[in-house]
């Protein structure tokens, strides 16, 4: 199967010791990767990155860092899966049933490649919510901010990198944000320069009304951040771990 190359895959174990490095980030700045491999092994030549903003230490940012990594790598798989497959396939017809692959693509190429200038993460819990929903809240959008987001310290404790994946439970168990790298590309989709002010958006967020969608109503399918989550966690687990680990629907 050509989808889970080892080229791929030995790409991906280079990458992680090239980017390793601390990288450091001008708040008002859109932050590019800039390893010659990173293009090769994410998949993506001009992948952006939201700012961390300087009231996140250094403990938090590395951590940051590492979940947008994931953001680029996971969306890479579920890219590379679209061209290879196209529309036919098990997985897409799964989560987008008869919608617009040309939407799907287009979204994967915004949340990686499009400028995200202006667009921030910080870790000061400045609206207070944080401390307002204490394990619950894992960050948040900023309504009178709309290009922040707020991460709480939750966050760290809570959302776990990819290649933790299958190791708790089914995707369907755990569910997709529980992983770092998927719960921020939902963040991302808060921002409205991100979801095409409110394209996409969350107009269900049940596993059962996200399959409802792919089977019955395509148009919202490809408008539904969650469906988005859903696919690119059952890709990427079965991508990287023979059978994946989808669980029952
Ligand atoms: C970004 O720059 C603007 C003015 O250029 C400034 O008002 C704002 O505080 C800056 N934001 C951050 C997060 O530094
Ligand atoms: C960074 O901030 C977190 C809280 O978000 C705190 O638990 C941690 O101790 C801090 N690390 C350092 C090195 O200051
Ligand atoms: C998907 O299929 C349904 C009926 O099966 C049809 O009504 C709808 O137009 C199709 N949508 C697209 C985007 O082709
Ligand atoms: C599709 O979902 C949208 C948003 O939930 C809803 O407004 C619309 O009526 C649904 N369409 C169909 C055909 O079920």
């Amino acid at each position: 199967m050509t989808f889970t190359s080892r080229k791929f895959m030995v790409f991906a174990t280079v990458a992680s010791l090239a980017l390793s490095a601390p990288v450091t980030y001008d708040t008002n700045s859109t932050v590019e990767l800039e390893s010659s491999l990173s293009q090769e092994v994410l998949g993506w030549s001009h992948a952006t990155f939201p700012a961390i903003y300087q009231t996140c230490n250094e403990t938090n940012a590395r951590m940051l860092n590492a979940a947008l990594k994931d953001t680029a790598e996971i969306t890479a798989y579920g890219k590379s899966r679209l061209l290879n497959y196209g529309v036919d396939d098990v997985y897409y017809k799964r989560w987008f049933g008869n919608g617009s692959v040309f939407t799907v693509m287009g979204v994967f190429d915004q949340l990686m490649e499009a400028s995200k200038g202006g667009m921030l993460m910080r870790c000061d819990d400045v609206d207070g919510l944080c401390a307002a929903n204490p394990n619950y809240y894992a960050g948040h959008h900023r309504e009178s901010a709309p290009a922040e987001t707020v991460i709480c310290d939750y966050f760290y404790n809570s959302r776990k990198p990819l290649s933790n994946i299958c190791f708790e439970g089914t995707i369907v168990d755990v569910g997709p944000k529980h992983y770092a790298g998927i719960d921020m590309l939902h963040r991302y989709l808060h921002v409205p320069t991100m979801s095409m002010d409110g394209f996409i958006g969350e107009y269900a967020e049940t596993l059962e009304e996200v399959v409802d969608y792919a089977q019955n109503n395509a148009t919202f399918a490809v408008k539904n951040t969650d469906n988005y989550l859903y696919y690119l966690a059952d890709v990427y687990s079965a991508s990287v771990i023979p059978g994946g680990c989808l669980g029952d629907l």
